[in-house]
């Protein structure tokens, strides 16, 4: 065992199972580790380093703005962090951003909006509804929305006021919605839980109950958006127009962020109801613009739909070569196989031949590589793949 495991055992709390590897640089999408060891990464620091490791731009930005400011209040205006919600917006159906840290307080933030939206239209108009197989994150807001008991079970009390619908099931919402439902929070396409998309059909069915319920849509893009599936967020690929959305992950290309946009029916905060004293800082926006102008401006959205295209249909071609492979889903570049042997034992073996990948549900093998990635690397995952596969 090396030492810096060795201490990282002693020090940090055991939260994490943690591969038995210490990443020292990056570079494109490459990885390594302390012994020189070189990965390519399929799974991105999962969905986040959306612009690969070690680039210019991202890079030439950050130290800059290193240079001038790090930090300031939000209690004054800050001009990187209104640029970013600028491109947020003029590229999006929604009007205003709130941002914060992370995924999961973002999403803490759309729950806190849609209760306050939910109040202002009656005093019992506080029930949320999410999908069984969701994933929100780990607070008690974010965890209370996550539909899997298993996150659960350790730390009831969870908040009260969440009920649970099958994920495309539309009998299943049917039968939960009411007038007391202030929103329905679900993910367009589940990533933690499987990656598992929605149908189009039963979505826009969704949105059309909490038209007539007057509830808030709110998608959890946290995972989806920011140009994982080919478009700046997954929803646009639904034909659906929710109230609220939820982003973090790659939005930073690596640095810290999150954010949560909403529409003017739903923007309801005013001062004091939310807060967040990092959020949305000089140098995290900073980053965010560098993302956000790759993906818009320089045509990086186009390249992850031709890349994910070809990945799709490269992770078909082994499945009909492979019987242990039984499903191939996802969008863009966020894919995933769903295997009939332990996903843990193609992790392990990838890692073993030099490539990252990570699990998702019981039984997926998960896909969601830096967006920067060529034909030619997808070829490489497609051969490690091939040779972990033929050897378990
Ligand atoms: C869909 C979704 N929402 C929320 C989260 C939580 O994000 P964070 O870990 O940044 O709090 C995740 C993390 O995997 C996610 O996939």
């Amino acid at each position: 065992m090396s030492r810096c495991i060795e201490l990282g055992q002693k020090y940090i709390m055991n939260s994490y199972n943690r591969f038995p590897i210490t990443i020292s640089h990056g570079e494109g999408v490459y990885i390594y580790d302390d012994t020189g060891k070189k990965y390519l990464d399929m799974c991105a620091g999962i969905a986040v380093n959306a612009l690969g490791y070690s680039h210019k731009g991202l890079r030439d930005a950050l130290k800059e703005q290193v240079d001038k400011l790090l930090h300031i209040s939000n209690l004054y205006y800050v001009p990187q962090q209104i640029e970013t919600a600028k491109r947020l917006i003029e590229n999006s159906i929604f009007d205003k951003v709130f941002f914060c840290n992370s995924g999961a307080e973002a999403n803490e933030a759309a729950l806190k909006l849609a209760r306050k939206y939910g109040k202002s239209k009656g005093e019992n108009k506080t029930k949320i509804i999410t999908m069984h197989h969701s994933f929100h994150g780990r607070t008690y807001g974010a965890l209370s929305a996550t539909g899997q008991a298993k996150y659960q079970k350790s730390f009831m009390p969870i908040m009260e006021g969440f009920s649970y619908a099958d994920y495309n099931d539309i009998d299943s919402l049917k039968a939960l919605i009411d007038e007391s439902t202030c929103a329905v929070l679900l993910e367009v396409i589940q990533g933690e839980g499987g990656i598992i998309p929605g149908n189009k059909a039963y979505l826009k069915e969704v949105q059309q109950f909490c038209h007539q319920y007057d509830a808030l849509l709110i998608v959890d893009e946290v995972q989806t958006g920011i140009g994982r599936t080919g478009t700046l967020f997954a929803f646009e690929n639904f034909d659906i127009q929710p109230d609220v959305i939820t982003l973090a992950k790659a939005l930073g290309g690596g640095v810290p962020i999150g954010a949560m946009l909403c529409n003017a029916k739903a923007d309801v905060f005013v001062p004091a109801d939310h807060a967040s004293t990092f959020g949305g800082n000089p140098l995290a926006t900073t980053a965010a613009q560098v993302v956000l102008d790759e993906l818009i401006t320089n045509n990086l959205l186009a390249h992850v739909k031709e890349m994910g295209a070809y990945l799709e249909s490269e992770l078909n071609k082994l499945k009909e070569a492979f019987s242990v492979i039984t499903d191939v889903r996802g969008m863009g570049l966020m894919q995933g196989i769903a295997l009939n042997i332990a996903p843990k034992d193609v992790v392990n073996k990838c890692i073993e031949k030099g490539m990252l990948v990570v699990g998702a549900g019981e039984n997926v093998v998960r896909f969601v590589p830096p967006l920067i990635i060529s034909k030619e690397q997808i070829d490489e995952c497609i051969s490690i793949l091939k040779v972990a596969l033929k050897e378990l």
